[in-house]
């Protein structure tokens, strides 16, 4: 199963190698998109992930995780382009303070959305986390 990730710095990092470290995804299954800065590109390297620059990639994903910062949750999901979200390719959203009704505005009500708050301890797999779906 691959997976994309909007964000790879502290929480997405965090979660990415909690991942890894269980073996439930190799470096291969997960395609990364960065920020503005190099730290997704120095994680991704470290981890040996794929960076991507072309959204279109993220077709090939099961599952869409953004863990940028709030701000940008909604112009991420605005940006995704029709081959992702014809698939209708789930999308969890760890970012505080953006709710789902807010994403399923940019989306649709119906579309297949889940927002969840972990904690870093994710990383050594002794994470707790709250997690809602929507509709
Ligand atoms: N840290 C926690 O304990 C914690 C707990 C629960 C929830 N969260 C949530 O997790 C999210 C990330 O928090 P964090 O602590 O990991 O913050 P962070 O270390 O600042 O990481 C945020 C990352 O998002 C990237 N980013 C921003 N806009 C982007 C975009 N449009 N596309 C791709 N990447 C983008 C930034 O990249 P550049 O800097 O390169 O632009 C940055 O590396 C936040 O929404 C926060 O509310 C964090």
């Amino acid at each position: 199963m691959k997976i994309g990730i909007f964000g790879l710095g502290q929480m997405g990092s965090a979660m990415i190698r909690g991942y890894l470290r269980t073996n439930t995804l190799s470096p291969a299954d997960v395609l990364v998109k960065g920020g503005r800065s190099q730290t997704a590109k120095k994680v991704s390297n470290s981890l040996g992930l794929t960076l991507i620059d072309n959204l279109t990639e993220l077709a090939e994903a099961s599952l869409i995780l953004i863990a940028t910062n709030p701000a940008s949750v909604l112009s991420v999901l605005e940006s995704l382009p029709e081959e992702v979200t014809a698939n209708r390719i789930p999308i969890v959203s760890v970012a505080g303070g953006v709710s789902l009704d807010e994403m399923g505005a940019v989306l649709g009500a119906d579309y297949p959305l889940a927002h969840s708050i972990p904690n870093t301890a994710v990383e050594v797999n002794q994470g707790v986390l709250g997690i809602a779906y929507a509709e």
